[in-house]
């Protein structure tokens, strides 16, 4: 499985310890060293969700936990295409995302963040991108923010069709 955009590592490491088999990618070097140095047993690859040196089919799961926030919206369909790539037929891709349900008709909001522009995304959005890029939704869940949390906080888990 895939963590992208893994960020300094610790879901990556939280399923490994669950026993999953993970790796993690990143665009950013920084965070990429980070991740090594903290968790020198585990394999971190630099790398873009737009361009994953993956082959087609390969993995059996996909995680972006929270990082599709900063990518501008008109991008997005193409992380999904990348993201359907890589997954064998059966594969799931799970996101983790601020989602603006509820309190927005818009699918899509803007919000300042403190590492740059980010964006709140409404959970039928999401699910509207995984079908685009052929992947079928199978479950979702939005929650309401936690103590410190300025946004409600969505999750979609879509699959790959399995192979005929
Ligand atoms: C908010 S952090 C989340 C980190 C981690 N997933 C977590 O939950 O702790 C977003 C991460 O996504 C990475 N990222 C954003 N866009 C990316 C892209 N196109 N390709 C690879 N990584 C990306 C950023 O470098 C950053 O480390």
């Amino acid at each position: 499985m895939a963590d992208l955009g893994c960020g300094p590592g610790g879901v990556t490491a939280r399923l490994a310890s669950l026993g999953v088999t993970a790796f993690g990618v990143d665009a950013s070097p920084a965070m990429i060293e980070l991740a090594r140095r903290e968790y020198p047993d585990l394999r971190f690859d630099e790398g873009s969700m737009f361009a994953l040196d993956i082959a087609d089919g390969a993995l059996g799961g996909v995680l972006a936990w929270y990082s599709i926030i900063h990518t501008p919206p008109e991008d997005l369909p193409a992380i999904f295409a990348e993201c359907a790539r890589v997954l064998a037929p059966g594969g799931h891709l799970l996101l983790g995302f601020f989602t603006t349900d509820g309190d927005s008709p818009h699918p899509v909001e803007p919000f300042d963040h403190k590492v740059s522009l980010a964006y709140r995304l409404s959970i039928d959005h999401v699910a509207s991108l995984a079908a685009g890029a052929g992947l079928a939704e199978t479950a979702r869940l939005r929650r309401e923010p936690g103590e410190n949390e300025r946004f409600r906080q969505g999750r979609l888990l879509a699959r790959k069709p399995a192979a005929p």
